[in-house]
């Protein structure tokens, strides 16, 4: 017996996955077991293939559709294109961060405006971009995820202009749940704990940290420690709407 709740016939939007590793692949593999009908969208044509890949592992068919958050006329054609060929939307996973690498080294005060404003665009503002496309088309009782870290509440080294990024997306989060809770549509984030993806990969404290805990055989993916961190590391925090 499945350990997933059924989501059969249920269209859940996934955005974000850029490969095997991504913190999307995963999300949308254990959508897919529970029976979900996955709509899986990629930023630009070079992730096309490489998703195509991924996809055909999938028990079910997936929608594949192109949508770089940079751009609102995108979002919405690619939310009414998920509406009209796979209905009501019952939950979107926003998996999707970016910023300039040279930003997420040295120190922070280095970065610059356009820097700042590409970051906070794409992996923050976008969460927002993408809820106001989905609006028209969320089933009743729907549900919108994020991916944030700890690096938007404290210093953590590196992790620089994407802690601003992480801090203004936890903030629209909680603003989010606020307003659209009361429609049914309940808005959280999870924060994760390191894990060794293409974006980890440009910022080096990520990444020591997936070495250690991968030194110690902690894959945060597969095992489960003995005894839960206490909240102040890799914990979830999850606001949940009214
Ligand atoms: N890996 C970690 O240690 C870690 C920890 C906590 C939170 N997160 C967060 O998890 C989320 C997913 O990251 P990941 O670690 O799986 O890395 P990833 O590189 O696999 O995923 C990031 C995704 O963002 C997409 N993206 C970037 N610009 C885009 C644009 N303009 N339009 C559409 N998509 C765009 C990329 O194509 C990619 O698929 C991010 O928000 C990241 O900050 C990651």
């Amino acid at each position: 017996m499945s350990i997933y709740p059924t989501l059969t016939n249920k269209t859940y939007v996934v955005m974000g996955i850029a490969n095997k590793r991504s913190i999307a692949w995963a999300i949308a593999k254990t959508l897919d077991a529970a029976g979900a009908k996955l709509v899986l969208t990629y930023a630009a044509e070079r992730f096309k293939s490489g998703l195509e890949s991924l996809a055909a592992e999938l028990n079910g068919k997936a929608l594949l559709l192109e949508c770089d958050v940079t751009n609102d006329e995108a979002i919405d054609t690619t939310f009414r294109m998920i509406h009209e060929q796979a209905g009501p939307v019952q939950g979107i996973a926003h998996s999707i961060a970016f910023a300039d690498k040279e930003a997420l080294r040295g120190e922070f005060s280095e970065m610059t405006r356009g820097q700042f404003a590409q970051a906070l665009d794409i992996s923050a503002y976008s969460l927002t971009a993408v809820v106001k496309a989905a609006k028209p088309y969320f089933a009743e009782d729907a549900s919108v995820i994020t991916l944030t870290y700890l690096g938007g509440e404290r210093v953590v080294p590196n992790y620089n202009l994407m802690g601003v990024a992480k801090a203004a997306l936890d903030s629209s989060v909680k603003y989010l749940a606020n307003e659209y809770g009361p429609h049914g549509v309940r808005v959280n984030a999870i924060s994760a704990g390191p894990i060794r993806t293409l974006s980890a990969k440009g910022v080096a404290t990520l990444t020591a940290s997936c070495l250690s805990s991968s030194k110690r055989r902690r894959s945060v993916a597969t095992s489960r420690p003995k005894k839960w961190p206490r909240p102040a590391c890799s914990c979830y925090q999850v606001w949940v709407a009214v």
